[in-house]
């Protein structure tokens, strides 16, 4: 059954008019528009005068509707919280990656039946958001057994599964880290392969170095995983180089960059992926989105969801602190919250709503998109479509 959604406002396509079956393109918006979905696609945009006949129709009275956000950064799999570290954090204590082993334990004793409701609850959060597409990484089992059911509980609700089995060292390797790569790129890397498409490595100090990093790269990828890394998020290094020097689809954080930093993103296929909620939480300095932008980098916007250091889920909430803190228009953050995301994923079928792309899109209360930072901590996703069909919303 085909629908029409006709009187949008403002339409972002992310896509020139009358392209079809590309990838996102630049930002891009269509006023006074419509909206055709066929067989869970979008079928036809164009101005609302000139819009063919559908099945049914849904009048958006003048309000605007967007690709559904696509956040390429998340962890869901995890049992117990962390709101008495981040209160901690508030009255003056440091974020600390150690804080990670207190999920790890939390999750190792969890039961099945708890993690995946937790993460089925956290799915739903993001859904009703208008996250449409999202990334889920394990990294909270940190042993064979539980990071292979991590990425299969994963599985069962995204296609974008990452294998984070080098998140931290755990305690039991403690004097042995060495022992632990072999272990993440050995037995966890064959029981983990089969459920995820992305290997992930969290390179910093307190985690892992550079060339234990890639050795965990090189092998997830020799396993048929592509990469991405969580790079110079605590202090300067070398993830962001070694993303770009490995081919990862995307550096994530980089909140401490030098100008070889920025230059090797430029022009490279590595998405810059800035994660704001992470510095709102944990109280650092902001990346410098700026420069990044200013220089030609592909940057995208993920919320980082996680028990430790930005427990929120809501990519409006990033969309107005890229805009707010990080100097982004309001352009440029609706764009990396979509198409930005959907390249951070290497996805050419979402983060766009041109002929061809999954019909999955957001309807805003709102007449702009700019109202995701003008109006902040507003909920302002009224419907949002998925894959064609309503899966949120009961107006309009
Ligand atoms: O992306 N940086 C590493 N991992 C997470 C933090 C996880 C945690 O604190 O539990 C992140 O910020
Ligand atoms: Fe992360």
């Amino acid at each position: 059954m085909s629908v029409l959604i006709t009187s949008v406002g403002e339409l972002v396509t992310n896509q020139p008019e009358g392209a079809v079956g590309g990838g996102p393109g630049e930002f891009a918006t269509l006023a006074d528009a419509a909206l055709v979905i066929d067989e869970g696609r979008v079928a036809w945009t164009g101005p609302a005068s000139r819009a063919p006949a559908a099945d049914r129709m849904v009048d958006a009275d003048g309000r605007a509707v967007l690709p559904g956000f696509v956040d390429s950064h998340a962890h869901l799999v995890f049992a117990g919280e962390r709101g008495a570290e981040f209160a901690a954090r508030m009255a003056g204590q440091p974020y600390r990656a150690g804080g990670i082993r207190s999920t790890v334990a939390a999750t190792r004793n969890a039961g099945d039946g708890l993690l995946q409701a937790n993460l089925r609850r956290l799915a739903a959060e993001m859904l009703a958001q208008g996250t449409t597409t999202f990334e889920c990484k394990s990294g909270y089992g940190l042993t064979v057994r539980d990071e292979e059911r991590s990425v299969a509980l994963a599985a069962e609700v995204t296609p974008e599964v990452t294998y984070l089995g080098a998140h931290v060292v755990p305690p039991e390797f403690e004097r042995d880290p060495g022992g632990y790569v072999d272990l993440v790129c050995g037995a966890m890397l064959a029981a983990c392969a089969p459920h995820a498409r992305w290997v992930d490595v969290f390179c910093e100090r307190g985690a892992f170095g550079r060339d234990e990093a890639q050795t965990v790269l090189v092998a997830g990828m020799a396993a048929g995983l592509e990469a991405r890394v969580h790079a110079n998020q605590l202090g300067p290094g070398p993830g962001v180089q070694l993303a770009v020097q490995i081919g990862a689809a995307s550096a994530d954080h980089c909140t401490y960059l030098d100008g070889a930093d920025v230059d090797a993103l430029v022009g490279s296929g590595t998405v810059a992926t800035l994660l704001p909620g992470v510095e709102f939480s944990t109280r650092q300095p902001y990346p410098d989105a700026r420069r990044l932008l200013d220089a030609g980098a592909t940057v995208a916007l993920a919320t980082d969801c996680n028990p430790g250091s930005c427990f929120t889920s809501s990519m409006p909430f990033c969309i107005a602190l890229a805009v707010r803190e990080m100097h982004l228009t309001t352009q440029e953050a609706v764009w990396a919250a979509t198409a930005g995301g959907a390249r951070a994923l290497r996805r050419a079928d979402v983060g766009h709503l041109g002929a061809g792309a999954r019909a999955d899109l957001i309807m805003l209360d709102a007449p702009s998109h700019a109202y995701l930072a003008y109006r902040p901590g507003v909920p302002l996703v009224a419907a949002v479509w998925q894959g064609g069909e309503r899966v949120a919303g009961s107006s309009a």
